[in-house]
């Protein structure tokens, strides 16, 4: 396996950023745009990390939208070719534990429920599904799923 490293995003990873969230995602999954990665990338605030290797290509990404009680993990992509090497579970580890760093509650997020790869990932960090949200997406419902982090 490739040698994985994970550091916060910095705006010259704009392009990279994109590029994967092409390949990643449909237009009906509501992909980020140009602006909205801007904007995260310029508020730290939020937690946006990205998964690299030596050559320094980008491979993944996680974003997280960070409140004081629960973080809502917004999106979450790893590039096809790299896929089932476990870079979305270190990437979700990374922020597991900086939410139980800063004693945060809940980790939550929205899945369409159609992408059993992602929902295996999540059950398999302990995310339950807690509601089924009918027509969340589009064209299709979605799951909300939920990690808590109480002691
Ligand atoms: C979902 C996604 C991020 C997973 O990335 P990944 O790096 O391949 O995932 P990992 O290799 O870390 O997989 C970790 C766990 O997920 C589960 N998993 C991953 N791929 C799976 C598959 N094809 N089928 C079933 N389970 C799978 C397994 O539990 C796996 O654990 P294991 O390897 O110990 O068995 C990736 O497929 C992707 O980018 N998909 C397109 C975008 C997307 O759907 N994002 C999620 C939106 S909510």
């Amino acid at each position: 396996m490739t040698e994985v490293h994970l550091r916060t995003a910095e705006p010259s990873d704009l392009l990279a950023l994109l590029a994967l969230e092409e390949t990643c995602f449909s237009p009906a999954d509501g992909k980020l745009t140009k602006r909205a990665f801007k904007y995260h990338l310029q508020h730290p605030r939020n937690q946006l990390v990205i998964a690299y290797n030596d050559q320094q290509l980008v491979l993944g990404y996680v974003l997280v939208l960070v409140k004081k009680d629960a973080w809502r993990l917004y999106s979450l992509a790893v590039h096809a070719n790299y896929r089932k090497q476990g870079i979305a579970k270190l990437l979700l580890m990374h922020i597991i534990k900086n939410a139980s760093e800063k004693h945060v509650n809940y980790l939550t997020l929205e899945v369409r429920e159609s992408n059993q790869t992602a929902i295996a990932l999540y059950q398999s960090l302990g995310f339950r599904c807690k509601t089924r949200l009918p027509d969340y997406y589009i064209d299709a419902s979605g799951l909300r799923m939920q990690l808590s982090l109480k002691p």
